[in-house]
């Protein structure tokens, strides 16, 4: 009786064993809008002679981009354990738009996409020569960083996020995954040094999250690294289309085997390329450099069919700005930015608290939280929808560490953007990025908590 049992347990546990089979799908679309479009990143790229001049129907106050230089690439990974589906989208954008990402979902659902919008997350790589006019909220319009909406780019755009979607679903075939985090220093400088009395250059995340995905030969499928720095190697008087730095370690990665290389920032919002990263344009020196610190994270990888994914998600109405124009806060802003924030401040004498409503700026953002379990390791992963500055990257981080995660991955600038997200500290210290936090002092706080909350519906 007792062997017979034990037979039985051992059937079960190969039955149940080959019943865990990994699909694993990805795709590549060349996303790229016409020449002519405006570049959404940088406030200068304004027409001098505007509101006489209009240059050309792709753009109301902002200069036409004159040509590409690299591919504007939308990338999607489909991960399906049998028991979850999963779908990360990735786009050479300077942010991840609600609006664009649920058209983009309604094209791919009517034509076949299974995987619920919940377990979907779309992340911006944060280029800042990626396109614009592409996403409907004026205050990002008008300062101006992504100009008018124009629906048909939108539509144009959604459709290739939606193609890249399906086509990563048709691709699904058995394959392998692991996760690593490795450390990388040296290509990434804290910007708000200078600025914060509290932070050094050196106070970067030097986090490095690689997702590897192989095919059931053990081939290289899809290498997603997990990363913060900002997408400003080129500045505003490119006028090319690109993916900038990061678009620049995604093409030298998929000359190293990665299969499809896909990007996801992370806690970005004070973090800039650093040292001699953007040396040597068009071919940034950092590009090899941070590609081979991701291939060596792949090398270190053990990769397992043994997947469980848990997905939680929680939209969060966070409600009309506070945005506090107050000019004690403006004092050491730094003109000259993307969003020229001291000169509009000046010309409005700056004592105001403006509560711009969702027309204006996005405020339903969609948490997600992911966990993977592979092999018994648990990664967390929460997206952000916005830019974090580091420190309250750090207290993400640790929040989902205490959680009993072995590893962490932070998703910034995805699904929605909501602006920065200064902590408490940094408010109070003032400059641009404090300026660019919306929701008044505790915003950071509300952000982090919200990450917290819904990590938890998954956590180990
Ligand atoms: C990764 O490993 C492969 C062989 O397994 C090797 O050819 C390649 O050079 C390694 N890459 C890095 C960046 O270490
Ligand atoms: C989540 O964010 C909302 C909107 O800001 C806020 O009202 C709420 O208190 C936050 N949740 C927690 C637990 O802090
Ligand atoms: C605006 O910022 C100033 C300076 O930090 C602060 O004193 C004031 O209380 C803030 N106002 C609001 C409404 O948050
Ligand atoms: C601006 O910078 C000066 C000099 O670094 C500093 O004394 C002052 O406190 C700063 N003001 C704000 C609002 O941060």
């Amino acid at each position: 009786m007792l062997t017979q049992l034990a037979l039985l347990v051992s059937l079960l546990t190969i039955i149940l064993r080959e019943a865990i089979c990994l699909k694993v799908g990805v795709a590549k679309v060349d996303a790229t809008l016409p020449v002519g479009v405006p570049l959404a990143g940088y406030g200068e790229r304004r027409v001098p002679d505007w509101p006489l001049a209009k240059e050309t129907k792709y753009t109301t106050w902002m200069l036409p981009s004159t040509g590409h230089l690299t591919p504007t690439w939308v990338k999607a990974l489909v991960i399906d354990t049998g028991d979850e589906q999963i779908c990360f989208v990735t786009v050479d954008a300077i942010g991840s738009d609600g609006t664009l990402a649920e058209l983009a979902y309604d094209i791919a659902t009517s034509k076949g996409f299974r995987i619920p919008f919940d377990n979907v997350a779309m992340f911006g790589s944060h280029s800042h020569s990626g396109p614009g006019a592409i996403t409907p909220e004026f205050l990002w319009a008008v300062v101006p960083a992504t100009d008018l909406l124009v629906p048909e780019l939108q539509e144009m755009f959604a459709t290739s996020i939606a193609n890249a979607m399906l086509q990563a679903q048709e691709n699904l075939q058995d394959g392998t995954m692991g996760i690593d985090i490795a450390q990388l220093k040296g290509v990434t400088r804290n910007r708000r040094a200078g600025v914060s009395p509290y932070l050094h250059e050196d106070d970067i995340d030097p986090n490095l999250g690689v997702i590897s995905v192989n095919d059931g030969d053990g081939k290289p499928l899809a290498t997603v690294w997990n990363y913060a720095i900002h997408g400003t190697c080129w500045g505003s008087s490119q006028l090319l289309s690109n993916g900038d730095i990061m678009g620049g370690v995604n093409d030298v990665l998929e000359t190293m085997n990665s299969g499809v290389a896909m990007f996801i920032n992370a806690d970005a919002g004070d973090i800039s390329p650093g040292g001699d990263t953007c040396s040597g344009e068009p071919n940034f020196q950092g590009a090899p450099v941070i590609a081979k610190a991701v291939m060596d994270a792949r090398n270190n990888t053990k990769m397992s069919d043994n997947v469980e994914i848990r997905v939680a998600t929680q939209v969060v109405p966070f409600g009309e700005t506070n945005l506090n124009l107050t000019f004690a806060r403006v004092e050491n802003c730094t003109s000259g930015g993307p969003v020229d924030i001291c000169s509009i401040c000046k010309v409005l004498n700056c004592d105001v608290n403006l509560h711009l409503n969702e027309a204006w700026v996005e405020q339903n953002p969609k948490f997600g939280a992911f966990a993977f379990n592979i092999d018994g390791t648990n990664t967390g992963m929460v997206t952000i929808p916005g830019e974090a500055l580091s420190d309250l990257g750090t207290e993400i981080r640790n929040d989902l560490l205490n959680m009993k995660f072995d590893n962490v991955l932070l998703g910034g600038y995805s699904n929605n953007h909501m602006g920065y997200f200064a902590t408490e500290r940094e408010y109070d210290v003032g400059g641009y990025e404090s300026l660019l936090t919306f929701w008044g002092v505790d915003t950071a706080e509300r952000i982090r908590t919200n990450c917290t909350l819904v990590a938890k519906k998954v956590a180990p």
